[in-house]
């Protein structure tokens, strides 16, 4: 059956490789980014796949867009909740804005998204919800306690609304990447990066569609006996 999925912060990066994936195998997708309209043009243009603009931290703003994707492409059966933010720094520097913009984005969208979107999927008994956490939500990093303390969440928020969902047909997963080869590992100053580089066992970075394909096996069919799983992609950097 053909199913349609929204991918949050899927104009690029990991999201980019979610939306073409999901294309390939036959989903229909929309895609959401915050405000960098030349790249969702761009992502647009390159993959006929129809982007939306809203803040997922913002509550009302994800009830909203989500009534506008199901009604340009119906239903939304599949939510990854991928986009997500870092602002750095140890706690003696972190703001509290800092602070809170990234667990009101990383963490506080996944919930704003399932609001929107889980009610539909338990009313046709079938739902696929996979929450992009990190591993650094499961190690920690230096400088990140807003960035670990949201993916961390995730995780947990990943597990207990796997437990509602079980019965009717809703499965709930996490995939905990490594430091994966996009704009905000680009970010990353060269030494810090090489340094980190240097602690995974494969060897390098991965790529965005390594994740991509985790995605499409926790939103098959296939999938419907996983749930309340963390997939870690991560090139045996943090075995968990
Ligand atoms: N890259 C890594 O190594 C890595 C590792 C572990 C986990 N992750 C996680 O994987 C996910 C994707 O990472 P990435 O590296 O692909 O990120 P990215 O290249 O920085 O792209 C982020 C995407 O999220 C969107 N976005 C950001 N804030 C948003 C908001 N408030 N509302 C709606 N959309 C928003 C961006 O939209 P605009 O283009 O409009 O800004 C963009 O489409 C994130 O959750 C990240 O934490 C990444």
């Amino acid at each position: 059956m053909a199913r349609t999925a929204i991918v949050t912060g899927g104009t690029r990066g990991i999201g980019e490789a979610i939306c073409l994936a999901l294309q390939d195998a036959g989903v229909a997708v929309a895609a959401t980014y915050a405000g960098n309209a030349a790249r969702a043009a761009d992502f647009t243009e390159r993959t006929g796949i129809r982007a939306f603009c809203w803040d997922v931290a913002d509550h009302a703003a994800c009830q909203q867009g989500c009534a506008e994707v199901e009604a340009a492409l119906g239903p939304i059966d599949i939510v990854v909740n991928n986009a997500g933010i870092t602002r750095d720094g140890t706690l003696m520097k972190l703001s509290y804005e800092a602070w809170k913009a990234v667990i009101d984005t990383n963490l506080g969208g996944c919930f704003n998204m399932a609001k929107a979107t889980f009610p539909g999927m338990r009313a046709r008994r079938w739902g696929r919800i996979v929450n992009i956490g990190s591993i650094n939500g499961q190690a920690g990093q230096y400088g990140q306690v807003n960035y670990a303390a949201a993916k961390s969440g995730i995780h947990g928020f990943t597990k207990a609304l796997a437990q509602e969902g079980a019965k009717i047909g809703v499965t709930v997963n996490a995939i905990a990447p490594g430091y994966i080869d996009t704009d905000m590992v680009a970010a990353v100053p060269a030494d810090v990066l090489d340094k980190i580089v240097a602690r995974i066992p494969v060897g390098r970075l991965g790529q965005a569609h390594e994740i991509a394909r985790g995605v499409v096996f926790l939103c098959s069919e296939e999938g419907g006996f996983v749930t309340g799983s963390t997939l870690s992609i991560n090139g045996g950097q943090h075995m968990y």
